[in-house]
């Protein structure tokens, strides 16, 4: 079965929220779906998935610490493997966010991994709004697995 991963990390746990969103769209399908702290997570994670879906928040423009941690730790052990799996991205935001997915985008480029879905921001923290977002995108990802597209 395949097999999605969220990737995510939180302070104020706006982006805990939309990560779970994710995951429950996602368990609508036929995959599996593990839900992981970036901060607590390492390669073998990456390596046992077909898909990812890195949740972060943006601070000071650019990724949050705890998920460049992740990438951090793991950048230069992945270059070896060419792991070229899928991936998707959500990021949390007060105004903005737009930072934060560049430079995740950028990172991810270089593992390297397939962008699958056009990036999702939420601004302003979990509403009813935000999080059918979320879990729209754990629902687009979960799709692409089931039918064997990514
Ligand atoms: C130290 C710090 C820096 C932040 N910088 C930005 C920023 O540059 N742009 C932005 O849109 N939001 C910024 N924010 C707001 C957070 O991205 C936003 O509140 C996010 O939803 C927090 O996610 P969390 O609840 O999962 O921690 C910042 C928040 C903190 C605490």
């Amino acid at each position: 079965m395949k097999q999605l991963l969220i990737l995510y990390h939180s302070q104020s746990g706006s982006t805990e929220a939309f990560a779970r969103a994710a995951a429950s769209g996602a368990k609508e399908f036929d995959i599996k779906v593990k839900l992981r702290r970036a901060m607590a997570a390492n390669l073998e994670d990456i390596q046992a998935c077909d898909a990812v879906l890195f949740a972060t928040p943006e601070n000071f423009g650019t990724l949050a610490g705890g998920m460049k941690d992740f990438f951090d730790r793991t950048y230069y052990p992945a270059l070896d493997l060419q792991l070229n799996c899928a991936y998707g991205v959500l990021v949390s935001a007060g105004n903005d966010g737009r930072g934060a997915v560049s430079q995740l985008e950028r990172i991810v480029s270089g593992y390297p991994m397939r962008q699958v879905a056009a990036p999702v921001i939420l601004r302003g923290g979990a509403s009813n709004g935000t999080l059918e977002q979320a879990r729209e995108l754990g629902q687009t990802l979960a799709a692409g697995l089931e039918l064997g597209i990514f």
